[in-house]
């Protein structure tokens, strides 16, 4: 094999170690080590640098380096002319073009390379942008580059050239990835704030159910964590708590704040407010899944006795179940008109005859683990804070929870369960 062919050889397995250096998804600035020596290693030079040019400040910042102890460390000037004329010269390099500029350039800091010699300045351009300098030493065996090894040169920092320019611009792409990630936090939290404020009118409207919808948003949301829902998903299910009524608003208000039970008319019109809420939240579009559905199917149950549309078991949205126990219990857990809020007792019990056939018995699961985690003092005091102005001592339930955890957990037969367990 002649000299040639072998250097064309070594240039090409060059080539493909720093394809693969480029494409690696590891650290940037090795990387780029590995690179430049590769480059180094092709022609046998014993020193030189890789610089990347900054337009602003108007610098070269040295990003490797070799064989030029310390002198080269801090960033140089290099003028937004100066760099524009060198990117005019294409990343194909011949000595007689890149010289003169790349004379000038090291005329304007013969201070800096006082005690090192450069013998090439290879401008590397990429898309008629400079990206940086490869400054090199003379060759170990003292011969001039020939134009040869300036075609060699030229390839191999192309590359380089191409890899701190993708590095670059995944940069910005992840900056403006985190910027697009701040205005859209930002963006929520407006529409959370407004939803709460909007739960808090819904109430006003329906002077019995003070904090109703706010509470039952609370509720939800301790259940559907309980539950192992993702984040995101468990904040869809708070607003959904916080606007599960909001079709409250068309219903006449004589009824809504009638101080008694219902008539048959007076219910048939109560019972618009499912259906009206969805017709309301369905042309907005949330940040998350299935609002205006868990609005429309909150008074749906699993046996079907349900409304307004009678869905049975897993018809119904698992949001929906949620947020129909968090509603049940925050109903017999406040006074109404017509009577005053239930002992936790009583509620727990309800909870059980109605597994099965109103609930669904993994919520109900969920809520009764909660509470007695809360209760056991093994997570966070939440729904007790809620409940705690209206109710005490409430060690006393742990026996219950537990009870009705052993007969519903793991979702069988539930009636079947909750028959035997009575
Ligand atoms: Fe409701």
């Amino acid at each position: 094999m002649d000299t040639n062919t072998q250097r064309l050889l070594h240039t090409f397995s060059a080539l493909a170690d720093l394809g693969q250096e480029i494409a690696a998804a590891g650290d940037f600035d090795e990387m780029l080590r590995t690179s430049f020596h590769l480059l180094l290693g092709s022609l046998a030079i014993r020193r030189g640098a890789v610089a990347e040019y900054e337009r602003e400040p108007g610098s070269v910042r040295f990003v490797a380096t070799r064989g030029l102890g310390e002198s080269l460390s801090g960033p140089l000037a290099l003028s937004t002319d100066h760099a524009q004329r060198l990117s005019s010269l294409g990343s194909s390099i011949s000595l007689a073009d890149a010289g003169k500029e790349a004379q000038r350039f090291l005329e304007d800091h013969k201070d800096a390379f006082a005690s090192v010699e450069i013998d090439l300045v290879l401008p590397l351009v990429v898309r008629e942008e400079l990206i940086g300098l490869v400054l090199l030493g003379e060759k170990a065996t003292g011969e001039k580059f020939t134009d040869e090894d300036l075609e060699v040169l030229s390839a191999l920092s192309r590359h380089i050239g191409v890899g701190i320019r993708s590095h670059r611009l995944l940069d910005e792409i992840g900056h403006k990835a985190d910027e697009n990630l701040r205005l859209y936090e930002g963006l929520r939290a407006i529409y959370k704030e407004t939803v709460r404020a909007f739960a808090a009118a819904i109430d006003i409207k329906d002077r019995y159910t003070q904090g109703h919808s706010v509470r039952v948003g609370k509720y939800s949301e301790i259940i559907a964590r309980e539950m192992g829902w993702p984040d995101e998903e468990v904040e869809g299910i708070t607003i959904a708590g916080y606007l599960h009524d909001i079709g409250k608003l068309i219903v006449d208000l004589s009824v809504l704040n009638s101080p008694g039970r219902f008539n048959a008319k007076e219910q048939k019109e109560m019972n618009r407010h499912p259906y009206a809420g969805y017709e309301i939240l369905s042309p907005i579009s949330h940040p998350y899944a299935d609002i205006p559905l868990m609005a429309r199917y909150h008074h749906e149950r699993m046996d079907g006795n349900g409304y307004p549309d009678g869905l049975k078991g897993d018809q119904i949205p698992p949001g929906a179940k949620i947020v129909t126990l968090a509603d049940s219990f925050d109903a017999m857990t406040t006074d109404r008109p017509y009577r005053k809020k239930l002992p936790l007792e009583d509620v727990l019990a309800d909870f059980r005859v109605n597994t099965g056939t109103q609930f669904d018995p993994e919520v109900v699961c969920a809520f009764c683990r909660a509470f007695l985690k809360e209760i056991e003092g093994s997570k966070e005091r939440r729904l007790l804070n809620l409940l705690n102005r209206n109710y005490s001592n409430m060690e006393r339930l742990s026996p219950m929870l537990s009870q009705m955890l052993s007969e519903f957990d793991g979702g069988g037969d539930t009636r079947a369960a909750s028959a035997a367990g009575n």
